[in-house]
């Protein structure tokens, strides 16, 4: 399917945009949106841009009763020179594709994929915030659509596409954040859901969330079936620097691997900077931070890009990780991944994705 079949239907009634400085996270969302339906008789068909609109859903919808849903998180700049451009829609795309086939659904193929984004994205382009820290968020969604109450895939799918003019995701804005050591409950099981990005899965993670936002923490950090390795933060892979070494849990099918994870690793590995993936004992991060040999920890994500850890704590113990500073290597990473992302570093792992 080429680009030249998706219809173009402008809004009439465009909104007013908010001040850069109030957008926060996903509260304010754009004038138009991308949907294109599946069924196994038709195929992927009627791509469409249109006014940013409610859904029309049969109550059946297997979306509404056996949860097939999933989505993406990315984010579209503004780039120096005015020029807009995505960061890395093949992870995205290369990710939806992989959830849905755990999920039993129909991903669109990637053609269809980035070229219903690039044109939404092209038609709300004056959205796309240029401040420092602002990004316009991209939301794509898969969903089971077909009515019809029987346990088995559906065999129709509506995938659709909204955006939202983004500043920092955490009030902290680029400072430590305090992340609370979840003992009770856990995100993700071995043979689970844990590596896709289903929305059961964040559905799961809200009351752990909920409850220790109540004692000012702004997110989890997961820990395995055993409650013995570390996973990763709420919407966040983790990273932790032990003297000169970065380390991060290694992808073991229960952890959400990250495009901004995979990006990171890249950039450490360019600069010489020693980083492992394996598995990593919640006793030895405390050890570490008792022999002084844990620097930093910090997390990465999309929305959040490089969020340093300042404190972590659980039940019965509380730890201050680099005396509440950002470090020196989340502080590295924060500046040149924003910096390829707003034109200002060179691209040279071709990251960005032109969109006019
Ligand atoms: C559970 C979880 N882990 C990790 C991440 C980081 O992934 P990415 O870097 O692709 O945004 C996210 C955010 O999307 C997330 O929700």
């Amino acid at each position: 399917m080429s680009k030249s079949h998706i219809t173009l239907s402008k809004s009439s009634n465009l909104k007013n945009k908010p001040e850069s400085t109030s957008l926060g996270f996903g509260r304010y969302f754009t004038d138009h949106m991308f949907k294109v339906s599946y069924s196994v008789k038709k195929g992927w068909y009627e791509p469409q841009v249109t006014p940013y609109q409610a859904l029309q859903l049969d109550p059946g919808a297997s979306v509404l009763h056996y949860g097939q849903a999933l989505f993406e998180g990315m984010k579209a700049f503004r780039m120096q020179g005015g020029r807009c451009a995505m960061f890395r829609p093949d992870f995205n795309w290369n990710r939806m594709t992989e959830g849905a086939a755990r999920l039993c659904m129909q991903a669109p193929p990637k053609d269809l994929f980035i070229e219903g984004i690039k044109a939404l994205v092209k038609i709300d382009k004056d959205w796309i915030p240029s401040e420092k820290g602002c990004a316009l968020y991209i939301r794509p969604t898969l969903i089971g659509t077909e009515a019809f109450l029987g346990v088995r895939p559906a065999e129709e799918y509506l995938f659709f596409v909204i955006l939202s003019p983004v500043g920092s995701y955490y009030s902290e804005g680029t400072k430590p954040i305090k992340i609370w050591v979840e003992e009770e409950y856990i995100r993700a099981a071995p043979g689970g859901l844990g590596a896709t990005k289903a929305a059961a899965n964040y559905a799961t993670s809200l009351r752990a969330a909920q409850e220790a936002k109540k004692s000012s923490y702004s997110q989890v950090l997961w820990l395995d079936v055993n409650r013995e390795y570390v996973e990763e933060v709420g919407t966040m892979n983790v990273f932790f620097v032990f003297d000169n070494e970065v380390v991060t849990p290694s992808l073991d099918g229960t952890i959400l691997g990250g495009g901004t994870r995979d990006s990171v690793k890249t950039l450490l590995q360019s600069w010489n900077v020693p980083v492992v993936e394996r598995k990593i004992k919640l006793a030895e991060i405390r050890e570490g931070h008792k022999s002084g040999r844990l620097k930093e920890m910090f997390g990465t994500g999309t929305a959040a890009v490089i969020s340093p850890v300042g404190e972590l704590a659980a039940k019965q113990w509380q730890i201050v990780i680099n005396n509440n500073q950002t470090g020196p290597i989340a502080a590295r990473l924060y500046e040149e991944l924003t910096g390829i992302q707003n034109g200002m570093r060179p691209d040279v792992f071709n990251w960005m994705d032109w969109i006019d």
